[in-house]
C-alpha cells in the first residue's frame, strides 16, 4: 500500500516535472509586479472569489495587450470547472455544480468533439454576467497562459460563468498546477494564480491545438508554440 502510494507520488512528480514549463524571466517579472493586485486599467469590476466578494476585477495593461484577474491585494484563486463532456468522471465525480455544456461548445463540435473535457483539456473560465472578454477582442478558445504554483501552463479560454464568480479552471489543469488533492469540490484558495488572456485573432488556439489529444499532457503540449510566442511579448 505504502509502496503503491510512493509509486503514484513519484509518477505524479515525474508527470508534473515533464510537463510544467519553466516561467520565462519576462513573465516572472510581470508576475512579481502584479501579484500584489496592481491593476493598470480595470476593464470590469465587482466580481467575487473566495474572501473577495465583489472586489475582484478584470485588468489590462495600459496598451491593452493582455488581460488578467486581480483582487485588491492579489491575483486569482483556482476553483474547479467540471462542465462539458464526461462531466462526472475521475476527480470530477464529487463536483457539486456541474453543468452540461461549456460556453463555446458550438465551436468545439466543429473540431469533432462533443464538448471540452475537463479531465483532458487545459481550460480556463473567463467572463461573467455583465462582462464578456470578447468586448476586448479576446476570441473564444484563444490561448490563456497560467502561472500557478511557480510553473507555467498553457490553456484555452473554454468557459464562462453566468454569475459574478471568477477564478476557475479545468480539473486537469488544476491537478497539473497543484497536484492530486484538487477535485471537483476542492480547489486552490490562495489568490496567487495569474491567468493571462490575449486579445486578437493571433491568439486563437483552436486552429493549432491538438483536438485529438487523449490526455492533458498531449493537449497542453500542442499549445506550446503559440503560447511561447504570445508570452514572449509580455513586459513588466
Ligand atoms: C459559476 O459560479 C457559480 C456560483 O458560484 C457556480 O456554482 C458555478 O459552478 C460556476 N461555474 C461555471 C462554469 O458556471
Amino acid at each position: 500500500m505504502i509502496f503503491n502510494t510512493l509509486i503514484t507520488t513519484l509518477l505524479f512528480a515525474l508527470f508534473t516535472l515533464t510537463h510544467a514549463r519553466e516561467v520565462p524571466a519576462n513573465v516572472r517579472e510581470f508576475y512579481d509586479k502584479v501579484k500584489g493586485g496592481e491593476c493598470p486599467v480595470a476593464v470590469a469590476k465587482g466580481f467575487s472569489q473566495g474572501a473577495y466578494s465583489g472586489e475582484s476585477n478584470y485588468c489590462v495593461d495600459k496598451d491593452h495587450t493582455v488581460m488578467w484577474i486581480t483582487t485588491p491585494s492579489g491575483l486569482a484563486d483556482m476553483d474547479i470547472d467540471c462542465d462539458g463532456a464526461n462531466q462526472g468522471y475521475g476527480k470530477c465525480a464529487n463536483d457539486p455544480t456541474g453543468q452540461g455544456m461549456t460556453s463555446f461548445v458550438g465551436d468545439v463540435v466543429k473540431h469533432g468533439l462533443s464538448d471540452l473535457d475537463s479531465n483532458t483539456h487545459s481550460f480556463v473560465v473567463l467572463g461573467n454576467h455583465g462582462f464578456d472578454p470578447q468586448s476586448l477582442g479576446i476570441k473564444p478558445l484563444s490561448l490563456v497562459a497560467v502561472i500557478c504554483g511557480g510553473q507555467l501552463f498553457y490553456a484555452i479560454w473554454g468557459d464562462s460563468n453566468a454569475t459574478d464568480k471568477v477564478g476557475e479552471a479545468s480539473i486537469s489543469l488544476a491537478n497539473a498546477c497543484f497536484g492530486d488533492s484538487m477535485t471537483g469540490n476542492s480547489g486552490h484558495n490562495q489568490h496567487d494564480v495569474l491567468y493571462l488572456a490575449f486579445p486578437g485573432e493571433d491568439a486563437d488556439a483552436s486552429k493549432t491545438c491538438n483536438w485529438g489529444a487523449k490526455s492533458f499532457a498531449e493537449f497542453e503540449d500542442s499549445l506550446g508554440p503559440l503560447g511561447d510566442k504570445l508570452v514572449a511579448g509580455i513586459h513588466a
